[in-house]
């Protein structure tokens, strides 16, 4: 499986269907998707709940941040209104229900930890025992730009293979892949190129560009011969590659 073109979901099929949703995953699988992205937070009562967002307000409307309610709290709000009425009522998922939904299958899970600004709640440690307890290890990538959580996810014994996200240029990103024994990078796609591609393959490393969004950079990122990519236009991506 990991030998395919990984076409990631980026937040689920997130260009037609509410973000980060249960509706937004099984689209992208429709769609021929092989993997999907998505972002996980801690809740005030401890539970992992898919989110992007720092704050509620622009998916809810809510005030506050996700750790600010329990779970009980977030399944009253609306997940999905903000994208189109029709998604009206949708609920925040929570990791254990995507993983529930998707063992087994033929898709892979690449589980972004969103804990910048909260850095050692715990957050690691529940990720890691909710896949390791689903056996779904070799069904996982656990990816995250906080290099402490990099130090953690070993510290803790991760099974799963794990990608070193970065922002911006950053020099020999590699290096950093590399230190914390990560098996992929995923750096944004305007910083890839044939030399980039080159020098992680010398050291054994897959790269998976993100912010791959347009018809253009999908082009461009499979003529240049990636592991994968991560866009919201899944279909856009299966068809270029397999013509369907
Ligand atoms: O997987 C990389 C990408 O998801 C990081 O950016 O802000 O969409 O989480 P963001
Ligand atoms: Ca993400």
């Amino acid at each position: 499986m990991k030998d395919v073109f990984l076409i990631y979901a980026h937040r689920g099929s997130s260009i037609n269907y509410p973000e980060n949703t249960l509706p937004a995953f099984a689209h992208a699988i429709k769609e021929g998707a092989n993997g999907i992205e998505l972002d996980v937070q801690l809740t005030k009562d401890g539970h992992v709940v898919v989110f992007h967002d720092w704050i509620l307000q622009r998916i809810t409307g809510q005030k506050g941040k996700i750790s600010d309610y329990t779970l009980t709290q977030l399944r009253k709000m609306d997940f999905g209104a903000w994208k189109h009425p029709r998604f009206a009522g949708t609920p925040i998922p929570t990791l254990e229900q995507v993983l529930t939904r998707i063992a087994g299958k033929n898709i892979i899970l690449n589980i972004e930890l969103k804990n910048f600004f909260a850095m050692k709640n715990g957050l690691e440690q529940k990720v890691i025992q909710l896949v390791h307890s689903h056996k779904m290890a070799r069904q996982v990538i656990i990816s995250t730009f906080n290099p402490f959580s990099l130090e953690l996810l070993r510290k803790h014994d991760c099974k799963t293979d794990i990608a070193f996200l970065y922002f911006g240029q950053l020099r020999e990103p590699w290096r950093y892949a590399l230190e914390y024994k990560c098996a992929y990078i995923h750096p944004p796609v305007r910083g890839v190129n044939a030399q980039l591609l080159e020098i992680c393959r010398s050291h054994g490393l897959k790269i998976v560009p993100y912010q791959v969004d347009t018809l253009a950079e999908i082009k461009q990122m499979i003529e240049l011969g990636t592991d994968g990519i991560i866009t919201p236009r899944p279909a856009l991506a299966h068809r270029l590659l397999y013509g369907t």
